[in-house]
């Protein structure tokens, strides 16, 4: 398999542009499906996620064209309504199939995703508002097998679990809804950029849908939708890990292409800790240094606005070398703390306990052969190898290349040193 080696002790310096957001890109591909006219839509950063979803997307028999960031979907009548194992068990956001399968076709059949690294995940706010809107799911040889053949009809329905909003079962939701008999409104909707930005899509392609981005999101349902063109939202996430390096081992960096309203909680938490972060005037480029005195802090993970979970590792590999004790409570993936025994293999003393991680701040991390176990982890590893004394060796590189495009190139244009080492093998490439 793949490794990252990663030569640490050269401060960061420069400028990169940020991609645009896979979270958003996902979906929004899926959505492609609602319409048999053509869309085209630009920034959808080349990471293999992205990858994923269209190559299910060209099994289902829709005929799809990428160049340089533009994907060029159409979704004749009569594309297949079964999704294979092979192609979801990749990866767990291929549920955002099921809305616009279900929208289109009245029925569909989609592989029960397991659980992976980073909890159980289960799926049933997205059954339980599928069955709402009229459709009738049964489980059979590891599928979920899901029909309407009367149609899918507007309700209202409650989209909260107990740990508070879903992301992706908002938008299965919203997709499913857009083409439902009536009215149906989505209560304790996610409220993340991510489901703005698809419901910006879906208005393009004719959609009626309103109040996305606050709790309650009502969608009156058309007969039919066309063909749009859409920009993907900048990546929040890729952001903010590239904001933890600067403020972690640099002499000052810029991030292009940033959309700071949608940086808040991340931008607020780095200036908790004393660090600099400056946007200029419209929030599209964000300049990010180490403070002079770097405090602790504390993360409480939530929903939009609240603090993402998906930036809870790339935090604790910066609080890992900060002086004082951190504290970060992961309460939407509890057990989202695989990192932590990795950066303790750099040197970083951290505990962690029920859902929790205690950070007490070291002088210096060293590197060390470390493993990668999901996405966002594996760039906590990345962070942290930077800053340590030394070499650092990370495997299992397919994780990061989920979800951030060119990362070791970007890297490099700030003046790391990283490489990357290819299996002489081609190695197995897992999930
Ligand atoms: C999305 C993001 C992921 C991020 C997560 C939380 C994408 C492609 N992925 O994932 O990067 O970490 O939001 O911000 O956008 N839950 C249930 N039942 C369900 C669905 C979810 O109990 O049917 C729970 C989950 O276990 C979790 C919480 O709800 O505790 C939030 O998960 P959810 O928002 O659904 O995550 P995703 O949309 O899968």
């Amino acid at each position: 398999m793949d490794k990252l080696i990663v030569e640490g002790g050269h401060r960061l310096q420069g400028a990169v542009n940020i991609s645009g957001s896979k979270n958003a890109s996902l979906p929004i591909l899926a959505a492609a499906l609602l319409t048999d006219e053509p869309v085209r839509i630009s920034r959808v950063p080349d990471v293999s996620d992205t990858n994923y979803m269209i190559q299910i997307l060209s099994q289902l028999g829709a005929s799809v064209e990428r160049s340089s960031g533009t994907v060029r979907i159409e979704s004749p009548d009569g594309i297949s309504s079964s999704a294979s194992y092979e192609q979801v068990r990749k990866m767990r956001a291929s549920i955002c199939l099921l809305g616009p399968m279900m929208a289109r076709m009245k029925r569909c059949t989609l592989p029960l995703p397991g659980g992976c690294v980073i909890g159980d995940r289960p799926v049933d706010l997205h059954l339980r508002a599928i069955q709402a809107l009229g459709a009738r799911v049964r489980v059979k040889g590891g599928n979920m097998v899901i029909e309407a053949p009367n149609g899918l009809v507007g309700t209202t329905v409650d989209m909260r679990g107990d740990s508070g909003p879903t992301v992706l079962g908002t938008d299965n939701l919203m997709m499913a809804a857009v083409l439902a008999k009536g009215k149906t409104v989505i209560e304790s909707a996610a409220r993340e950029p991510e489901v703005v930005d698809l419901a910006n899509f879906l208005n393009k392609m004719g959609a009626r849908i309103e109040g996305a981005g606050s709790r309650t999101i009502t969608i009156h349902g058309v007969e039919k939708l066309h063909g749009c063109e859409h920009t993907v939202i900048p990546d929040r996430i890729e952001a903010g890990t590239f904001m933890v390096a600067g403020a972690m081992y640099s002499d000052g960096i810029t991030l292009n292409r940033v959309c700071r309203e949608h940086m808040k909680s991340i931008s607020d938490l780095l200036v908790e800790c004393g660090h600099v972060v400056e946007y200029n005037e419209d929030g599209t480029s964000v300049f990010v240094k180490p403070g002079a005195n770097p405090r602790s802090g504390k993360i409480l993970t939530n929903p939009y606005p609240g603090y993402p979970t998906d930036m809870q590792a790339q935090m604790t590999a910066l609080f890992a070398v900060t002086p004082g004790i951190s504290v970060v409570k992961d309460t939407i993936f509890p057990q989202r703390f695989m990192h932590c025994s990795e950066l303790k293999r750099m040197g970083a003393n951290i505990k962690v306990d029920a859902g929790t991680a205690i950070i007490t701040g070291v002088e210096g991390l060293s590197g060390a052969p470390v493993m990668a176990s999901d996405l966002r982890a594996s760039a906590a590893l990345v962070l942290a190898a930077l800053a340590a004394e030394g070499t650092t060796e990370i495997h299992r590189l397919y994780h990061i290349d989920r979800g951030y495009e060119m990362l070791d190139e970007k890297l490099g244009m700030l003046g790391a040193r990283v490489r990357r080492e290819l299996d002489p093998e081609g190695g197995p490439v897992e999930p």
